[in-house]
């Protein structure tokens, strides 16, 4: 909530049942969503609703009920809560799970496509997160993407007998959803098909470029993914992923785009749209992960009288500040007890710095799990401890 609300955005709560066209007309007929992972229902008067597979149709629909536009031209919400999607529960997946999403209504800049990716990093940031990669794309919008289609429609019935049923009627109804296939014959069949970037019309093209001129001014590093389509079908434009290693299959973190067009399509004014959606289960478990991960790598300074402590101490607050995770003992109790405290925690490695290895300006560091142990030069100790 903090970080949405110094970006500008305010809280909306959506109902978690919705009619179930609001997801069919927004999100595709053709999606594997829709097609098998809603949870859809007849209530007693027949009227077929649905659990909320996800958060931007219903922000928009409540957006154009509430003749928001009318009060204000621009509308930036966020939103936290459960989604419902019938997928095969996994690590990370599972059908039942929250979402942490903003959506950003009225602003056609490509700056405003770097604010909502902006956002979603500072997001992660705050919550420890790093070291993971935005993958960014351009679909292209009404003008330049049916020519790529049509196009990509014909090559796949060239090589139609080589992708599995699924992909084959995608092909004809919605090819933009063959990247969807996770088969892995058809993912090396559809490798070898062009991307939508040679396709792009001027404007698209132009707006793609000012999206990552923009991030490289906010220096927020970048992959461009040509294959990222998505799994819903409101998008245009631009499209991003955030993907972290150590999630195993289910690798996304969040993921967004521009859907200029969808509340016009939702009866509303013709109003642009930008946002994002993050998987707060994955959030979480890949906080977990990291914190484990760092617990691995410890270090555990077992320093020996008081010169050798005054020294640790000024080294272990700048390896500190530099990211890395080093314990001591502060009252420097015996050297066997230290010992046993730095294998208690889990530490990978222990340097050991007494009134010799002062005098001779190497300490000794010891890797615990092999139980080997050598001499290191003071100079050396930062990347010892990095590693
Ligand atoms: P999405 O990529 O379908 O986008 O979902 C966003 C995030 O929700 C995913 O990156 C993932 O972290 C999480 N997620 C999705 N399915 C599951 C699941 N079964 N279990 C656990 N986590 C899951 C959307 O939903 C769009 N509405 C995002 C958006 C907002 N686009 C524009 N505005």
């Amino acid at each position: 909530r903090s970080v949405a609300e110094r970006y500008g955005f305010v809280e909306i709560r959506t109902p978690i049942v919705e009619k179930t066209a609001l997801f069919t007309r927004t999100i595709g007929a053709a999606t594997a969503i829709v097609e098998k992972e809603m949870y859809t229902f007849a209530d007693q008067s027949e009227e077929s609703l649905t659990l909320r597979p996800e958060g931007t149709a219903p922000v928009v629909r409540a957006y154009v009920e509430s003749e928001a536009a009318q009060h204000d031209p621009i509308a930036k919400y966020y939103y936290l809560g459960p989604m419902f999607r019938r997928e095969r529960p996994q690590k990370g997946r599972y059908r039942q799970f929250h979402q942490f999403g903003v959506e950003s209504l009225g602003a056609l800049h490509p700056y405003a496509d770097v604010e909502a990716i902006a956002l979603l990093l500072s997001f992660l940031g705050d919550v420890g997160l790093t070291r993971l990669r935005l993958e960014i794309n351009s679909l292209g919008c009404t003008t330049c993407r049916p020519g790529y289609l049509q196009m990509l429609s014909r090559m796949v019935a060239k090589v139609g007998a080589e992708l599995c049923a699924d992909c084959r009627r995608r092909a004809t109804q919605n090819p933009l959803r063959l990247f969807d296939c996770k088969n892995p014959d058809c993912q090396k069949v559809l490798a070898e098909l062009p991307t939508i970037t040679e396709y792009l019309c001027n404007p698209c093209r132009n707006h793609f470029a000012a999206v990552t001129h923009g991030l490289d001014s906010v220096a927020i590093s970048y992959v461009h993914n040509p294959r990222i389509a998505r799994g819903l079908d409101y998008y245009v434009r631009t499209a991003f992923e955030v993907i972290a290693e150590g999630l195993g299959a289910q690798n996304a973190i969040g993921g967004g785009g521009r859907y200029d067009g969808l509340v016009k399509h939702l009866g509303g004014p013709d109003v642009p749209g930008i946002g994002f959606a993050v998987g707060l289960e994955r959030v979480m478990l890949l906080c977990q992960e990291r914190a484990a991960a760092m617990k691995k790598t410890r270090t555990f300074v077992a320093a020996i009288g008081e010169a050798a402590r005054a020294q640790v101490l000024t080294w272990i607050e700048r390896w500190r500040r530099g990211g890395c995770a080093v314990e001591w003992d502060i009252d420097g109790r015996s050297l066997k007890s230290q010992m046993r405290r730095a294998d208690k925690i889990g530490a990978a490695k222990v340097i050991i710095i007494g009134d010799e290895e002062l005098k001779t300006g190497k300490a000794i560091v010891r890797d615990m799990l092999t139980k080997t142990q050598h001499a290191v030069p003071f100079d050396d100790l930062p990347s010892t401890v990095q590693s």
